[in-house]
């Protein structure tokens, strides 16, 4: 029921620090359900998703500890449970992450399928198939996805779909498995290759993380391990998109440059000023920016998850723009809520036409997921007067602090409750045990 209220047109300056990868996190956290000892995860972004998971972790067994806000020590030893259905499970979609866990730790699962954000259909049968490859028997009955094996064995399996998610799931599932599993067509992004480290660093055998082929030799164990997560790929160009559309100068720090090469060409593109160090890019924007055209692809390509940000930039920018989502069928289902600004922009199936230089005004709008949540922000940061945004909850899933961080830079924002009084960030409020 909370609420962002935001008065738009103060040009960001000044630095943000981004926090760790959401999308590493929920791949990493389940993973430390086949160590044999305890693991400290650092860098754990303090968003809704996270705390979801550790709830999830907790319900099989796990014993969860926040050392500080962004360390979290799991045990993994007392767990016993290999079902997972707990609403906790049900309203993420990473959870499906523990199938591939469990079913390697215990050769079963039995696991709610996922929720997380609704663009569209979002199947999961590489993920399935992969399994059955490794030797399990599958199926969904009553909304839980179920797999059993006698003994996982090292399989070749080629991916239909480029999918993270079938990736990292079926990468787990094989850890130990007997023998050699090669996962090819397999997805390349950044988060991969910080699970795959991090399982390696626990005694896993992988190789290829972060190409197209990944070869997994099957271990016997796995030993408990203190790992950072990776910084935030998409909170950053969330951040990079924020400073070119306020005209801002604006420092995102603690990143890897490298991972936003895709957001940072087409900024460049866009007329803003790119200037790159060894862990920061900075982004600063004279206000008069080009239109461009976008084609979300997997890694290396444009992410998604910064495609409805973009629509918002170049809904100011000069001249028309075309995106292209090639990764979800249904992913420009906020454009409504963007129409509210004022923006002009007309779907057709995957392709978008963004009508640029439009005088965008404040609005009352509702995310509708959470990149949509964050193109409604870029939008309320451009317009001129005041933005109301609804379903908070949506962004409070994978940006912490965003309201904070956003002050920081000189942004009029502020977070009220149902009944219009500023509320406590709850992102901050901590679940430590
Ligand atoms: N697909 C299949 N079959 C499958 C799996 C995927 O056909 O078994 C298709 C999907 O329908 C989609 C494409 O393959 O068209 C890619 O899906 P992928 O499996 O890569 O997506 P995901 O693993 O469910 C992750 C991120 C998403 C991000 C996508 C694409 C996590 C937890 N989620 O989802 O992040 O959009 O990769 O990069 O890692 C977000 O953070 O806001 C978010 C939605």
């Amino acid at each position: 029921m909370e609420r962002f209220l935001i008065n738009g047109q103060k040009p960001l300056s000044g630095e943000v620090y981004i926090s760790g990868a959401k999308n590493a996190a929920v791949a990493v956290i389940p993973a430390v359900v086949m160590a044999s000892d305890v693991c400290v995860i650092d860098n754990l972004p303090n968003i809704e998703d996270i705390r979801s998971l550790k709830d999830a972790m907790e319900n099989i067994g796990a014993k969860c500890e926040y050392l500080s806000e962004h360390s979290l020590s799991i045990n993994p030893t007392a767990i016993k449970s290999y079902i997972a259905t707990t609403d906790s499970v049900r309203n993420m979609r990473a959870s499906y992450y523990l199938v591939g866990a469990l079913l390697g730790r215990f050769k079963k699962a039995e696991v709610a399928l996922p929720g997380g954000c609704n663009f569209g259909n979002r199947p999961i049968d590489q993920h399935l198939k992969g399994f059955k490859a490794l030797g399990a028997k599958v199926s969904i009955e009553n909304g839980i996805i179920k797999a059993y094996a006698d003994e996982l064995k090292g399989a070749s399996i080629y991916l239909d779909v480029v999918s993270v998610g079938a990736t990292v799931n079926i990468m787990l599932a094989a850890v130990f498995a007997e023998g050699i599993t090669t996962i090819e067509n397999a997805a390349k992004e950044p988060h991969i290759v910080d699970c795959a480290n991090f399982l390696n660093m626990m005694g896993a055998n992988i190789k290829g993380a972060g190409t197209d082929v990944i070869r997994i030799i099957g271990v016997e164990k796995l030993n408990g391990a203190r790992y950072t997560i990776i910084p935030d790929q998409i909170e950053a160009g969330t951040y990079m998109i924020a400073s070119a559309v306020t005209g801002g100068d604006v420092v995102v720090r603690n990143i890897i440059p490298k991972h936003m090469d895709p957001l940072s060409a087409k900024l460049s593109e866009m007329n803003c000023e790119i200037i790159e160090g060894d862990d920061y890019i900075r982004v600063k924007s004279n206000g008069n920016l080009i239109s461009t055209n976008i084609k979300t692809r997997a890694y290396p390509g444009f992410p998604t998850d910064l495609q409805p940000q973009m629509t918002a930039l170049l809904s100011v920018a000069e001249g028309t723009g075309v995106i292209t989502e090639n990764i979800w069928e249904n992913r420009f289902q906020y454009i409504d809520e963007l129409k509210r600004f004022g923006c002009n922009v007309t779907v057709e199936g995957r392709v978008a036409v963004v009508e640029g230089g439009a005088k965008i005004t404040g609005a009352t709008a509702k995310a509708t997921d959470l990149r949509a949540g964050a193109a409604l922000i870029i939008c309320a940061l451009a317009a001129k007067g005041q933005t109301i945004i609804e379903n908070t909850r949506f962004i409070d899933r994978g940006y912490e602090c965003i309201e904070h961080k956003l002050r920081n830079l000189g942004a009029d924002i502020t977070r009220v409750d149902k009944n219009g009084k500023i509320s406590e960030n709850t992102v901050l409020i901590q679940k430590v045990n």
